[in-house]
Order: structure tokens, then C-alpha cells, then sequence
């Protein structure tokens, strides 16, 4: 069985890390419960799903569009099959801009828009403008890919069961019980003031909400939960992370707006010692 892949490009996607994470991986079969507050496209999720067999699942983002389709996928990826065949028979500059308009209200119709839309705009850049609104070019491909069925089927069969919920990452303090294992990969810390994008959603993640995020690890921590999380390699999450075990691993980062700063970066994942010790990582 092909494992399930991404159905969106998503700034800071994770595909291209997945084995040096999955190094870290607890047993199959042993995981009670995957958390994964930061979903984007959910590469991590849809791989330590058919790596490790969690028996549930908890996904949360804060972007409702992205939320809602996921849950579209999962409850009738028929119909967001059906739309996106219509919407690539369609497909033109003036077809893209006047989907780019639309506010669909039905969740098979805001998945399909957020594919389409995802896989026609200039480098498949997800970015919304003060009101909010996606506001990214056409992207001027001949062929675009929209969808591959069997990878949406097979992605709504990895999403059965699971709770798909739009939620804040802080709401977790209460969520989370000991032996939950959960994956952060927030919006990534700064390097430099311009270097990256972090407008996923209007509301910034700035050095406050990367506060918050490590005093919520802290507290998962002490809660006897088994603890992984992505960021960039800087003194912030060096000294935020400080107790914990940080390794580096090396990232190649295809979505950037500037050309020349696309290349292999080194980033950091913390575990904590929970985490360790199941998965027996190397030392
Ligand atoms: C780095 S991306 C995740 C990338 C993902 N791991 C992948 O492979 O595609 C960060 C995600 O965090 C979400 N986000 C930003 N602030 C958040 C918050 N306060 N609570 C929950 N999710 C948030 C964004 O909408 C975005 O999808």
C-alpha cells in the first residue's frame, strides 16, 4: 500500500525530513494517541501514521480553511474528487482569479478551492493579507498537477477516525494526557528579520508565542507526554530548549520568496527524554 502523501504544499512542509525524524519514532503499535497541534500539510502525520500505528489521533491547526478541508477529505473525498475534475477542465488565468473571489461555504467546495488554488499560484505559497484574504498571483503553470485521486482517497483513509479540530496550540495544556505523543512544528523562529515567512494565518507567531510554546512543552513534559518539535537553529530556541535534547538536521527549503536563499539550512528538533527512551534514538 503507497503511504499517504500531503495534498497541499505547505510553507515549511516536512516531507524532505521525514526519515531523519522518524529515527526517532516510538515502536509500531506502541502510540495510544498522535497529537499534532501545527498540521499544515500533515506529511508527519500521514507518515508516523503508517509507520507507527497510533490507535487515535488529534490534529489541530488554527487555520479554519485548512481545518475544514482536511475534514472534507476525510468525510467526503468523493466530492472533492468531483469538484477538483471540474475545476481542471476549467482551468485558466481568469478561472484562478475568479476562484481566488470566492467564499464557498460547503467544506467539499472550500477543499477543492484550497487545492486548486494551492497548486496554481506562484509557488504554491499559502499567504493571506491583513483582511485575511489569500492573495497569492496565478502561478502561470502549463499542466498543473491539481490531484492525484488515489493519493486523496488514500489520505482520507489515513484521516479516518481521527479528530480534526481548528484550535489554538495553547489549548493543549489541557488536552494532553502522559503517553500522548506529539509532534510540534510551528511557525519556525526568525533567523533574520527578513529570511522567513511566517503569515500562514493573519495573527504572526512571534518570540511571545515561541515563550509560550517552550513553557507548554515544559508543562506536556512533566506531564509524562513523549515530546517532538521542529524549529530553526537559533540562539532563542537553543537557550528556550535548553534542557532538553537537541538535534540538528539538515533541511532543504524549496518555499522561500527569494530565490537565492533556497538551499540546505540547519534546524533543530528537540525531544525530551520520554521520547528518547522509547524510541531508542541513538545517542
Ligand atoms: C510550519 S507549519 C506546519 C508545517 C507542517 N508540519 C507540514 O509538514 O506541512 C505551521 C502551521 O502552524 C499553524 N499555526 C500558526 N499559529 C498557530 C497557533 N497559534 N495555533 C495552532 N496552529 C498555528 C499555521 O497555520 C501552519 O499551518
Amino acid at each position: 500500500m503507497p503511504l499517504a502523501r500531503p495534498f497541499l504544499k505547505w510553507a515549511g512542509g516536512k516531507t524532505q525530513l521525514l526519515q531523519q525524524l522518524a529515527r526517532f519514532y516510538p515502536p509500531k503499535g506502541s502510540v495510544g494517541r498522535y497529537i499534532e497541534p501545527f498540521l499544515g500539510s500533515g506529511a508527519v502525520f500521514f507518515h508516523f501514521k503508517a509507520m507507527v500505528e497510533p490507535r487515535r489521533v488529534l490534529l489541530w491547526d488554527n487555520n479554519r480553511e485548512l481545518i475544514d478541508s482536511f475534514k472534507a477529505v476525510q468525510d467526503n473525498v468523493g466530492q472533492v474528487i468531483k469538484l477538483l475534475s471540474r475545476y481542471r477542465e476549467q482551468h485558466s488565468k481568469d478561472f484562478f482569479l475568479a476562484m481566488r473571489e470566492k467564499r464557498p461555504k460547503s467544506p467539499a467546495a472550500i477543499a477543492a478551492r484550497l487545492i486548486y488554488l494551492n497548486k496554481t499560484c506562484f509557488n504554491g505559497l499559502y499567504r493571506v493579507n491583513s483582511r485575511g484574504i489569500f492573495n497569492v498571483p496565478f502561478g502561470k503553470h502549463r499542466n498543473p498537477g491539481l490531484f492525484n485521486e488515489a493519493c486523496l482517497r488514500q489520505a482520507a483513509a489515513q484521516l479516518a477516525g481521527a479528530k480534526i479540530e481548528a484550535a489554538d496550540f495553547r489549548l493543549l495544556e489541557l488536552e494532553a494526557k502522559a503517553g500522548d505523543f506529539i509532534y510540534f512544528d510551528p511557525p519556525y523562529h526568525p533567523r533574520s528579520k527578513t529570511s522567513y515567512f511566517t503569515a500562514y494565518t493573519r495573527e504572526l507567531f512571534g518570540r511571545a508565542e515561541q515563550e509560550k510554546l517552550a513553557a507548554l512543552y515544559r508543562v506536556l513534559d512533566r506531564k509524562g507526554c513523549l515530546l517532538m518539535l521542529s524549529n530553526s537553529d537559533t540562539p532563542l530556541i537553543r537557550e528556550l530548549y535548553g534542557d532538553f535534547d537537541i538535534r540538528e538536521v539538515s533541511a532543504r527549503r524549496m518555499i522561500n520568496s527569494r530565490a537565492d536563499r533556497r538551499g540546505a539550512i540547519r534546524e533543530l528538533l528537540v525531544l525530551n527524554r520520554k521520547l528518547v527512551e522509547a524510541s531508542r534514538g541513538p545517542a
